[in-house]
């Protein structure tokens, strides 16, 4: 294994009504709370009314920031840091999905800053302050609800860049799969797409004597694929909804990842595809996976062959490490494909006119990846192969 710290400060609520508990959580932080959310999904199922009742009753005062995009742009960021300075906000609350959370993160760093929001994604600063932020999740994928990471678009520069640092972390996150049974089909897919991914890009890495953390990868990739396509077909079903949930939280808080580097190659190519053309995360993920797997099978053929075995139904017998390897992934390409994910970019009416726009972008910092280091021909390889 490698080396590690791990430390995960998330207070995290996970079940049925616990919702209730969210007027006692924010006030450990204060009163006046800006409450971050996106184009309108919670006034359809009613987790708006439900929490500004419960804040409302509690002797919050409230202010509001609504129409947080997915793929959220930090223009949306700088109006909540805006508010936040201007009515001396004390906790910032998201409710929504990773997209209201990743601008809410955004939003409590840069409040406590001079300088423009921006700063703190293109690395030009790191925060050294941040209001507390909560979270009430809607949507399973992104872990952001546990994590420290936020993805932010910039729509000038047509950049989307993952930030991080320690002030992220929510201090609580309510989950209650109720609030995620709205979910329509397409962003249910998405999530399942994107869980699986943030699995795999933990999973193929260069550390060695992993098994403990490589048997939780298998076993969440084995339970997302059992009840995913179950859940596709009865989006309203309370557990298989608990389950991707769940997933969703585990997937990406770090548990995973301890003694691994991760990946993370094929996140970077899809979101400079998001930031051109503002397609949605999870769908751009299943049309680049299989293709970034395909192109690194050379890099180390045993590791997919035991993720092919493990986890995508493989029969080893009589075939090679790399024959396995490739049919694991085509298993994963049919498993995607059968739950309605797309396939190909052309299916977002993406040409191969802005291939070497989107490289270039992804190559701004130079060769990526930690299990395999792309360079630009590998990237436009990827992307090409994903027409
Ligand atoms: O905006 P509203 O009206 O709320 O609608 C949203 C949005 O249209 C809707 N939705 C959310 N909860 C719903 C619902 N509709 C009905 N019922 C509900 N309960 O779903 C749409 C997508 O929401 P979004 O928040 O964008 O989805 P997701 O959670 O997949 O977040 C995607 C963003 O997270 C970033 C992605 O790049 C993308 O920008 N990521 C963040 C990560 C992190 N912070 O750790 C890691 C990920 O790899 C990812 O990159
Ligand atoms: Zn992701």
């Amino acid at each position: 294994m490698n080396d590690f710290v791990f430390q995960n400060p998330v207070k995290l609520i996970f079940g049925k009504e616990q919702l209730q508990k969210l007027p006692t959580e924010l006030a450990n932080y204060g009163t006046k709370v800006l409450v971050v959310y996106g184009g309108g999904s919670i006034k359809r199922n009613g987790l708006y009314d439900e929490v500004m009742t419960l804040l409302n009753d509690n002797g919050m005062e409230v202010h509001e920031l609504s129409g947080v995009e997915p793929n959220p742009r930090v223009s949306t960021a700088r109006k909540g840091v805006e508010i936040c300075k201007e009515q001396n906000i004390d906790v910032v609350l998201a409710v929504g999905g990773g997209s209201v959370i990743d601008c809410a993160k955004l939003i409590a760093s840069a409040a406590k800053y001079d300088g423009d929001a921006w700063d703190f994604v293109s690395g030009k600063a790191y925060a050294k302050d941040a209001l507390p932020i909560g979270t009430v999740l809607t949507l399973a994928a992104t872990g952001s609800e546990m994590n420290a990471g936020s993805v932010i678009t910039n729509e000038e520069t047509l950049e989307k860049k993952g930030w991080g640092g320690p002030f992220n972390f929510p201090k609580f996150s309510i989950l209650d799969p109720t609030y995620t049974l709205s979910v329509p089909k397409d962003q249910t897919i998405y999530g399942i797409v994107d869980i699986m991914s943030h699995v795999f890009e933990q999973y193929f890495n260069e550390a060695t004597n992993t098994s403990v953390q490589d048997e939780m990868c298998e076993g969440v990739l084995r339970a997302v694929m059992e009840a995913g396509p179950k859940l596709v077909q009865d989006l309203e079903n309370y557990d298989l909804r608990e389950t991707i949930l769940f997933a969703g939280t585990m997937g990406l808080n770090g548990f995973l990842q301890m003694g691994y580097n991760g990946d993370w190659a094929t996140h970077d190519i899809e979101h400079t595809i998001s930031a051109v053309y503002d397609i949605p995360h999870g769908g751009g993920l299943a049309i680049l996976f299989p293709h970034w797997m395909r192109h690194n099978v050379k890099v180390n053929p045993a590791r997919f062959a035991r993720l092919a075995v493990n986890v995508f139904g493989v029969n080893p017998q009589g075939k090679s490490e790399e024959e396995i390897a490739f049919e694991g992934i085509d298993n994963l390409r049919t498993f995607w494909t059968s739950i309605g994910a797309p396939v190909k970019l052309s299916d977002y009416n993406i040409d191969g006119s802005k291939i070497e726009l989107m490289a270039d972008k992804a190559m701004a910092n130079g060769p990526f990846g930690k299990f395999n280091n792309l360079e630009k021909d590998d990237v436009v390889a990827v992307l090409q192969a994903s027409l």
